[in-house]
């Protein structure tokens, strides 16, 4: 049985009230609220998923071509206790069958944040339970613990020491992990987070928002593309992508130019009939530029190709090379751009040993991911103070 909560009010420097031990296989409760998914889910003995409620903001956030921490914050107030409802539905003992209750505290919205957090830490002080924060990158490296489906036996654990490559909306990380919460960090980016990159090239080329997935989409069906850059940074395991995102601007403003001397050209030749020659046609390192307004279809799906087979190539190449160079046994593949096939596939091609990833479903944010973590850290001893504030830069460690 779970005692009850102390009477007095927590201070800022309160241990946290003494708890019975867990029961073996304890069900923990987690929310994510670190950006534009407002999450909630049950994940048992740290792997089992009992319930994955996740509530999308991306129709709020579409209109505005990003995410606004304002509309983000009050998303999450009016989303979290249904998404709460949701998830507690799946257990048949309801709140008596949570042993623990878990919130992301960073990196991420401070706003968006708070609201997760403060509800988590409300709960877990009501019912008398463990509270477990969680740093929201670790959870996505754990969503690889998570056993997709309840219902099939489960899967072997990833094993240590394993190359973590964690690549999403708002961090790109190579991360060498050498035991449960363990982590070395190799290498980041120095500019832009690859999703970030994605979002940014698919506005430019007119594909919307989250771009990722529109890249991916238009890219599937180019065979070949004109290279684009690749930023090596030599002798490091950093990454940067913002040379590579003005690289594709250029291009595009290049060829909106010169849709504009065309037309322009067209409408004086009709008034004066001069005959000016027409621009050379475009060279095999220019992809085409035929259609009008605003990028031609084809051009837009060669640039995408381009732009993905590069931030591919540094990613797979990196990645493998830290696996090898630190003798890891597994390559564990998390984050919201982990969801990208290309990046998936060719991955598997490229390393000599086991790639996992998540799901898709996994990938992109939830809050079964930030259980798994909270598990492993609870499991280590790693309870915070119930004066846990929000972190937005929180590193990994
Ligand atoms: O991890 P996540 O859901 O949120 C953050 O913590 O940032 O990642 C969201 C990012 C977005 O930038 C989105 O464009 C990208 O993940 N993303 C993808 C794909 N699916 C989502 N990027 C490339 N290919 C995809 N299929
Ligand atoms: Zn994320």
């Amino acid at each position: 049985m779970l005692t009850a909560p102390p009477p007095q009010t927590p201070s800022a420097t309160a241990p946290p009230p003494e708890q019975p031990p867990l029961p073996a296989g304890y069900t923990i409760l987690a929310l994510e609220t670190s950006c534009d998914e407002t999450a909630a889910a049950l994940v048992r003995d740290g792997r089992v998923i009992v319930a994955n409620v996740v509530a999308s903001q991306m129709d709020a956030h579409r209109r505005y071509g990003g995410i606004v921490p304002e509309v983000a914050s009050r998303q999450h107030i009016l989303s979290l206790t249904p998404v709460l409802e949701e998830a507690l539905a799946a257990l048949p003992g309801g709140w008596d069958d949570v042993h623990a209750v878990a919130a992301t505290y960073g990196p991420g919205l401070s706003g968006a944040l708070l609201t997760g957090l403060n509800a988590a830490k409300a709960m877990a002080w009501q019912r008398g339970v463990p509270f477990i924060g969680v740093n929201h990158l670790e959870g996505h490296i754990y969503a690889n613990w998570l056993n997709p489906s309840a219902d099939q036996p489960l899967l072997p654990a990833p094993q240590f020491p394993a190359v973590a490559l964690v690549v999403s909306g708002g961090h790109t990380l190579l991360v060498l992990m050498r035991g449960h919460g363990e982590y070395q960090l190799l290498g980041q980016t120095r500019d832009d987070a690859v999703g970030e990159a994605f979002d940014k090239v698919a506005r430019i080329l007119g594909l919307g928002y989250p771009g990722g997935p529109a890249i991916q989409q238009i890219a599937a069906d180019v065979q070949q593309s004109a290279p684009l850059p690749r930023a090596w940074l030599r002798d490091t395991y950093d990454f940067s992508f913002s040379g590579l995102k003005t690289a594709v601007l250029h291009k595009v403003q290049e060829v909106q130019k010169q849709h504009q001397r065309i037309d322009s050209r067209s409408r004086r030749g009709r008034r004066t009939a001069a005959s000016e020659p027409l621009p050379l046609p475009p060279t095999e390192a220019e992809p085409p530029a035929t259609a009008p307004e605003p990028l031609a279809a084809q051009y837009v799906a060669q640039m995408a190709h381009a732009f993905q087979e590069s931030v591919v190539d540094v990613l797979v190449a990196k990645t493998v090379d830290a696996a090898q160079h630190f003798g890891a046994v597994e390559i564990l593949l998390a984050g919201g751009v982990a969801a990208n096939t290309r990046l998936r596939s060719e991955l598997e091609r490229r390393a000599q040993l086991p790639v996992r990833f998540p799901p898709i479903w996994l990938c992109t944010d939830n809050a079964a991911m930030i259980a798994a973590a909270a598990y492993y850290r609870f499991d280590a001893g790693r309870q915070p103070d119930w004066s846990l504030d929000v972190r937005p830069n929180l590193p990994l460690r």
